[in-house]
């Protein structure tokens, strides 16, 4: 059954949504911890050069398979490629995202709890130890996974135009004027000014083979790369819109919302005389703890603006995940959008129970020394993420023709003529060398 494909309205729709899923947990609740475990400004240094060099080629790159082969992950690279083992990692790009929402569902459904507290002031008074006793339980997290992956199912059931389109546009200008309103907040804190100087000042003896890595691979992880997303939401762009200018669209709000998001945390954090090596449990157990700390209405607004940000960029980041499998589905086996959403949802809603409880009842169940949300989380943005970008920026770089990839990066010679040239060395060689050789250091450490 031939479906006929929605596009997206306009040019703001397209970096809407492509920032919509660009900006999401790994913005907000990876990359300030993780600039605060590998030395702020250092980290934010490795992490800028990542996304934009290495990163940000992928991106095009996917954006032109998406748009040239016109489908889902599968499809577009039968398409391109008939015959041959491509649609391989077109399948692998069907599997990677539900393996990744159901897990990024689970920690979606943190952040509906934390909202949920926020408002009716459960973050007064003593919250030590909320964050341990919450996740442990064993119903909590999985309700709130669920609440959280039903909201991401009804968005995209109303499918690309009237679901996905019409929520980022209405929810990413506000994302940023939340988070801007935050980080103005957490600058006026007393000592803040240290925890701004902790991500200005780079202090270079922090940057070893393990920063690059890991820093590359939240480059990957926040721009959404390697599992077929950006490849999925190109393929509804017109054939009209300026692929430079989404990517670069995307990178820059992608990188400048992260940028604030650590200054929304930081100050915060050492304003309250905490290290910033806190781990994994930045957001959701030292902040609550520095809410607490402040005068209570004070600290009730701002843990609920706080958390409605991280809820809201949450879900426009889960539904362009479930989308990747919804277009296959629904394109390459005939299933309706509803039935191919209800489908992987369950798929993801199982994992993801299997997830939370690991934080809990099965936390004693190891998979190489790991729980199985670690694993699942390492498995897919240390290695399926870089793999599956390594492959997607070397099938344009070096499967496709010069001539199809020039055509599809220019609008067909309408736009971006001059920069080709450059767009493609960067493709061909430069982006897949350099992750090559950060994967190799990875190894060899
Ligand atoms: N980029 C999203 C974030 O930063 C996560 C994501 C990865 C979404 C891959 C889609 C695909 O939270």
């Amino acid at each position: 059954m031939e479906n006929k494909r929605e596009t997206f309205g306009s040019r703001l729709s397209v970096v809407m949504a492509m920032a919509g899923s660009a900006i999401g947990l790994g913005n907000i609740w990876r990359f300030p911890y993780l600039a605060g475990q590998y030395g702020g400004a250092a980290f934010i240094l490795v992490y800028a050069l990542s996304s934009f060099v290495l990163a940000l080629p992928i991106f095009w790159a996917e954006s032109i398979i998406g748009r040239r082969g016109g489908g889902n992950t599968f499809g577009a690279l039968e398409k391109l490629a008939p015959g041959t083992r491509w649609k391989s990692l077109g399948l692998l790009t069907v599997l990677t995202p539900i393996v990744l929402l159901s897990y990024y569902s689970v920690v979606g459904g943190w952040s509906v709890d934390y909202l949920f507290k926020a408002c009716t002031l459960s973050f007064q008074g003593d919250v030590q130890g909320l964050f341990q006793r919450f996740i442990s339980s064993p119903w909590e997290p999985v309700i709130m996974h669920t609440v959280f992956l039903s909201a991401t199912a009804a968005i995209v059931i109303l499918g690309v135009k009237n679901g996905i389109e019409k929520f980022t546009k209405l929810t990413m200008p506000l994302l940023f004027v939340l988070i801007v309103a935050i980080v103005i907040f957490g600058l006026t804190l007393p000592g803040a000014r240290a925890g701004a100087e902790y991500l200005l000042k780079p202090d270079f003896s922090k940057i070893n083979a393990q920063t690059v890595a890991i820093a590359m691979g939240q480059a990957f992880f926040s721009l959404s790369l390697g599992v077929g997303t950006i490849l999925t939401y190109a393929s509804y762009v017109s054939k009209k819109e300026n692929l430079f200018i989404s990517g670069m669209g995307t990178a820059l709000s992608d990188f400048l919302f992260a940028l604030l998001a650590g200054f929304a945390v930081m100050p915060a954090v050492f304003s309250a005389g905490i290290a910033p090596h806190e781990g994994a449990g930045l957001v959701f157990d030292t902040l609550p703890y520095i809410f607490s700390r402040m005068q209570s209405w004070v600290g009730a607004v701002v843990a609920i603006l706080f958390f409605m940000t991280v809820l809201v960029a949450a879900l426009t980041s889960s539904i362009s995940l479930l989308e990747v499998g919804v277009a296959y589905l629904s394109e390459e086996k005939g299933m309706s959008r509803v039935r191919a959403t209800v489908v992987l949802g369950l798929v993801a809603w199982v994992v993801g129970i299997l997830c939370s409880l690991s934080f809990g009842p099965l936390s004693s169940f190891k998979l190489m020394g790991l729980s199985l949300f670690d694993f699942l989380d390492n498995l897919v943005a240390t290695w399926l993420m870089p793999v599956g970008g390594l492959l997607f920026v070397i099938f344009v770089g070096w499967k496709m023709s010069k001539d199809d990839v020039r055509d599809e990066f220019t609008s067909g010679g309408t736009c971006n003529v001059r920069l080709f040239n450059w767009v493609y060395f960067l493709m061909r060689y430069l982006a897949p060398v350099g992750i090559a050789v950060v994967f190799v250091t990875t190894l060899l450490n």
